[in-house]
């Protein structure tokens, strides 16, 4: 069992959860994952890894709460425990000394992004961060973000913090003034692709930590696979961090949503048990 060292919510459905876990943080590189089950009957969640601490033994995540196993996942008591903590998976995130580079983030791609940027700037990069919310209140994670990046841009839908719009919009308008050798983009699917389409007329590559639905997380299920550069790939062993021009974002989307149905069903019976 895995101690729930602390677990709340930062903004309005997203939640941060620390568990100790020291053979995870042991060995934890920006941009890999854990596998959690929120209990021995749970679905498998895969989650970015969105910080360590190696003394403490201990890993922190970020998750949206969006079915049945986040939901459970979201109301763990602190101080409780959950039966599965898998990892680090994944192949570690590409750091290099590339000279200038853009990390976008989004949504609860904000903490899987942090380690990233801070990781970035270690290597000895300037690092520029965009962050994107629908509004203020739904952002995260920027003093943190201040912290390990020489300038931070926030963007908001309604104009609330920061610039007007999304990061995609930004990452134009840099791409366009300045010179930039690399971008990270994380977050939801939609906003990685439309990240990735947004750099393409400059040519800047582009990396983007792919969420698809997974099971075992060690290359054998064959569920997480993902058409990459024409290859199917499987974003738990060969990722999750690819190419985003590359990744066929269409069969990508499609695959994400095939089991709505069944989520919502269950969601739905989760919550009738919860509260009769
Ligand atoms: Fe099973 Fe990737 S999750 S192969």
């Amino acid at each position: 069992m895995y101690k729930v060292l602390c677990r709340e919510m930062v903004v309005p459905n997203i939640h941060i959860m620390k568990i100790h876990a020291p053979h995870v943080a042991r060995s934890s590189r920006p941009g890999q994952f854990v596998i959690l089950m929120p209990d021995e009957r749970g679905e498998r969640v895969p989650l970015n890894i969105a910080d360590w601490d190696k003394e403490e033994g201990s890993i922190t995540v970020v998750f949206m709460e969006v079915g049945t196993s986040t939901r459970k996942l979201a109301y763990t008591n602190p101080n409780g425990y959950i039966p599965t903590c898998v990892g680090p998976l994944g192949i570690p995130s590409s750091i290099d000394r590339f000279g200038s580079v853009v990390c976008a983030g989004g949504c609860y791609g904000i903490g899987a992004l942090f380690p990233v940027a801070r990781a970035l700037r270690e290597a000895g990069n300037r690092v520029i961060a965009i962050l994107e919310a629908k509004s203020s209140y739904l952002l995260y994670w920027e003093n943190r973000f201040k912290s390990v990046c020489d300038e931070l841009i926030l963007t908001t839908e309604d104009a609330t913090l920061g610039e007007k719009g999304h990061a995609p919009r930004i990452l134009e308008k840099i791409l366009k003034e300045y010179e930039v050798d690399r971008v990270f983009a994380y977050g939801c699917t939609f906003m990685m692709m439309s990240c990735s389409e947004a750099t393409r007329p400059f040519g800047v590559k582009t990396r983007v930590s792919l969420n698809p639905i997974m099971v075992d997380g060690t290359g054998m299920c064959g569920v997480c696979r993902v058409p990459v550069g024409g290859k199917v790939r499987f974003a738990c062993v060969d990722g999750p961090e690819f190419d985003g021009h590359e990744v066929d974002w269409e069969v990508l989307l499609s695959r994400r949503h095939s089991y709505i149905e069944e989520e919502v069903h269950s969601l739905k019976c989760y919550e009738t048990d919860q509260f009769s």
